[in-house]
């Protein structure tokens, strides 16, 4: 009968199931922070808060472009506007749940939201101008986003593949202005 190989030899990077179980019941309170999770958990809420302002400051910004919208291309525009809203609205629900999961805090306060926030409140007067700032938005929102996630490398994964999904919503909108923009040149 051939002796059985040692479970550390047949799997040298997995930790025994042994350990495991007993790592486990350590600090139950933590639920999904467990032992090997190898971010900075503080540091990690406190970027996911910064990302958190950012998604409502772009919420209220594309609102108020939304019922501001006029002129002749307006509708299109509005609709687009309405549709980012909604979008900036489920990023912020989806990185509010994920503090919570990392047994942080989310921040709603609206004092120092746009402070806090990487993007800026602009509310324009024109259309185009609407739009361009909406981009502007964008395009910060793309830069800290990739920043984050640089940062999370392979320490938070869940919250890394979170924040890629966002980082590749907010390049769509920012596609989608660019070509608002071509149309509405004269
Ligand atoms: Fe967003
Ligand atoms: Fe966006």
């Amino acid at each position: 009968m051939a002796t059985p190989a040692s479970p550390g030899k047949e799997r040298p990077f997995l930790t025994d199931i042994q350990t495991l179980r007993a790592r486990a019941r350590q600090h139950i309170e933590r639920g999904a922070i467990t032992e090997s999770y190898r971010a900075d958990r503080e540091t990690v809420v406190r970027l996911l808060n910064e990302a958190l302002a950012t998604e409502i400051v772009c919420t209220l910004r594309y609102r108020r472009h939304y019922f501001m919208a006029v002129g002749i291309n307006a509708d299109a525009v509005a609709e687009e506007f309405l549709q980012h809203a909604n979008e900036e609205q489920g990023h912020a629900d989806r990185i509010a749940a994920r503090i919570v999961q990392l047994n942080g805090e989310p921040n709603f306060n609206p004092e120092g939201l746009a402070t806090r926030s990487h993007a800026e409140y602009v509310e324009g007067t024109s259309l185009e101008e609407m739009i361009r700032e909406d981009l502007v938005a964008e395009r910060i929102a793309i830069d800290s986003y990739r920043e984050i996630i640089g940062y999370l490398g392979d320490r938070d994964t869940t919250t890394k593949r979170m924040m890629e999904d966002i980082l590749a919503v907010e390049e769509e909108h920012a596609d989608d202005l660019v070509s608002l923009l071509e149309k509405l040149k004269p």
